[in-house]
């Protein structure tokens, strides 16, 4: 019989990669979502991916519990993946409130759900940003979390404990939490990718609608950093690579696997790559110019981080595998779709 997985935000970005990948490992998948940062666009996506519009979506809230509670009534689910949670970080910054109150509350409810029908394996999407400016790199799942620098980061780190200490209780929730690197890319079908509202805050959705003409120019923020060539550096894991780290993970808690009742895997390539690398990537591997110029740095931005993803690698059997190439196509290719422009 197919394991059910509940996938929380399973409409968004990273959310419907990960529905895709689980379908394709035979997993059954429920997608719960209140579409206050997507539309439907990537779940018809993975709809037409997979080939099954039958996939349970439930329009709702994660916040409120009564509708939590009915998916866990109507479904067995075996494992919960709770991506429900705002994420821009300038905008944590300005609305702390909004971002404690919505990325705390809604994973203590799912939380709760998942406890309250006789537990659960809860995979929690985390995030690089708890390790702030590392003090040594790469960085492993035992360097320090550095007090956080936005809300967002802050809400990321809550949860992290939250989890920690709910599976610690021993009312039969098994956690992992995974923290990604920068997550890139998109859909090699280009039925599915990264669809921001309004101006991106995020690298490669400002590189790809600068290609593309939405955007006059894009601004590299600072030239000046210690590093090789003077922009930041980063660990761009592809997309689809990640999300087949969540199934592997999924795996590992449903087979009785883990080796703790709470694990943390960083989930990178370990290879650092700069903003000036991406630029000349991505043309190259799409055959177009890009319009650039340098700006100052923008505030809050670490130097350089990237993971050492040795643990995932040995534990879970999971190894990022796309070239930067193929991801930055992919990206593009996602765009062009987007714009009505598929070859
Ligand atoms: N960058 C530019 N120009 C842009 C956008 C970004 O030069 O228009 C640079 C940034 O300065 C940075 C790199 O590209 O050096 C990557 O920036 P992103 O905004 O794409 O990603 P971040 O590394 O800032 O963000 C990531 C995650 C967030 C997380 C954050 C914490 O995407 O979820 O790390 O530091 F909160």
């Amino acid at each position: 019989m197919s394991h059910t997985v509940l996938v929380t935000g399973g409409a968004g970005y990273i959310g419907s990669h990960v529905a895709v990948e689980l379908i394709e490992a035979g997993y059954e998948v429920v997608v719960a979502d209140n579409m206050s940062n997507c539309d439907m666009t990537c779940f018809e996506g993975v709809k037409k991916v997979t080939g099954r519009s039958d996939i349970p979506f439930y329009k709702i809230d994660c916040c409120d519990a009564e509708s939590v509670a009915r998916i866990f009534k109507e479904y067995r689910i075996d494992a919960l993946i709770h991506f429900a949670a705002f994420k821009a970080v300038g905008e944590s910054v300005a609305e702390p409130l909004k971002y404690f109150r919505n990325n705390l509350d809604s994973f203590m409810t799912v939380l709760g759900a998942a406890a309250g029908n006789g537990g659960c394996n809860v995979l929690f999407s985390s995030s690089a940003t708890v390790y702030g400016e590392a003090d040594s790199l790469p960085v492993t799942e035992n360097s320090p979390r550095k007090p956080a620098t936005s809300p967002y980061g802050a809400t990321k780190q809550m949860c992290e404990d939250i989890l920690e200490h709910t599976v610690k209780a021993g009312i039969g929730i098994k956690g992992t939490a995974l923290r990604y690197f920068n997550p890139v890319g998109a859909h090699p079908s280009a039925l599915l990718g990264e669809l921001p509202r309004g101006v991106p805050n995020n690298l490669i959705p400002y590189v790809t609608q600068t290609a593309i003409g939405k955007r006059e120019c894009l601004s590299i923020f600072g030239d000046d950093y210690p590093t090789p060539d003077g922009t930041c550096l980063r660990d761009y894991i592809d997309v689809t690579d990640l999300a087949k780290a969540h199934v592997a993970a999924v795996g590992r808690m449903i087979g009785g696997k883990m080796k703790r009742d709470y694990e943390i895997f960083n989930i990178g390539t370990g290879t650092p790559v700069s903003v000036l690398e991406i630029v000349r990537t991505f043309e190259q591997a799409n055959g177009v110019k890009l319009n650039y110029r340098m700006a100052p740095r923008r505030p809050g931005d670490v130097t350089a981080i990237w993971a050492d993803p040795s643990l995932a690698n040995r534990e879970l059997g999971w190894k990022a595998e796309r070239r930067l190439s193929d991801t930055l196509e992919s990206a593009w290719a996602w765009e062009r779709h987007l714009a009505g422009k598929d070859d």
